[in-house]
């Protein structure tokens, strides 16, 4: 056999797929991000996407143009972030930096459980169907992220309650945490490009029909037609619940590593402990352009401010 025919042969290798919790992630083995996939292997992660919401994969030490080649073969990339802008030279590259300013804030924010968890920019019409995080710089300890099913969290609520939710919308928008401030670059990126979104609460996946309880810790804002206090009270009910741990995973990354999630059914959390260590740690992020969300009455999500985030022109691997 020669040395082509084997190569061709790994790569084609199957796709493994071992989840890591009862509800949420699975780690995949057996393909190199490097190479284009095959379409079963892009079918296969495809499937394990659906059903696990975050894939983790190891040892893939992509470039930035790999990465981008590796995304595009799941879906159109945008542009690295509609806000905090990207990469030089790199439009579809995010860099998530530990000392990136335009995301830091100031002051004291009150701090609950469910401070820091989002789904990537809810604040647009069209958020993002997936990120693809890749892991370059990572400390030996501290730094991981956390994901939370938001399906099985809508499915736990009682009946009563996903009733009534599943007629409510909220509106969605780009603000620092209680009681802490924006930093000047913060505000300015955020003037620049203002995005306000109203979304409906339960969203319906377009692939497979799930609820989802859409309620975005980080972007939500408020409820539509409740008053602020039955609104504050009914939030902070769906983010407590939306964050219990038997719902989330925790992945510790490391060089190499990439993390893979569908957006419209996941919130995360992206680590804090690591400004209470001196250790680097340097991310970089590809989104995928999504659709405008659907309620279960069928109303889709309406534009407050700003447009739908589109397209960033992508290049192909070998
Ligand atoms: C993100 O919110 O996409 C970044 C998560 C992280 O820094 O771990």
């Amino acid at each position: 056999m020669n040395a082509a025919v084997i190569a061709n042969q790994a790569h084609e290798a199957e796709v493994k797929v071992s989840p890591l919790s009862a509800h949420i992630g699975a780690q995949i083995n057996g393909v190199d991000l490097t190479r284009r996939l095959s379409d079963t292997q892009v079918k296969a992660i495809r499937a394990a996407l659906l059903k696990w919401r975050v894939l983790f994969f190891r040892e893939q030490f992509l470039t930035h143009e790999q990465h981008v080649a590796f995304s595009a073969q799941f879906g159109e990339l945008t542009l690295g972030h509609p806000v905090f802008g990207h990469v030089d030279g790199h439009p579809q590259i995010y860099s998530i930096s530990k000392f990136r300013k335009a995301t830091r804030f100031e002051g004291q924010a009150l701090l609950r459980p469910w401070t820091g968890w989002h789904t990537d920019v809810t604040a647009a019409v069209n958020p993002p169907f997936a990120s693809i995080l890749r892991g370059v710089t990572i400390p030996p300890f501290g730094g991981d992220t956390q994901w939370t099913n938001l399906v099985i969290a809508y499915d736990k609520l009682s009946a009563p309650l996903r009733a009534f939710v599943d007629g409510l919308r909220g509106v969605h928008r780009f603000a620092p945490p209680q009681g802490a401030s924006g930093t000047d670059a913060f505000a300015k990126a955020v003037d620049d490009h203002t995005l306000v979104s109203e979304h409906p609460l339960v969203r319906v996946h377009p692939e497979t029909g799930e609820r989802a309880l859409y309620v975005s810790p980080g972007f939500l804002k408020s409820v539509i037609g409740l008053t602020p206090r039955e609104s504050q009270a009914l939030l902070e009910l769906l983010w407590e619940h939306v964050t219990r741990p038997e719902f989330t995973v925790r992945f510790k990354w490391e060089p190499g590593s990439i993390a893979f999630w569908d957006n419209r059914t996941t919130a995360h959390l992206a680590p804090t402990d690591i400004f209470d260590l001196d250790f680097d740690r340097q991310l970089y992020r590809t989104t995928l352009v999504g659709d405008v969300p659907v309620g279960p009455d069928g109303k889709p999500s309406v534009s407050i401010e700003g447009s739908h985030v589109g397209a960033a022109a992508a290049v192909a691997l070998n």
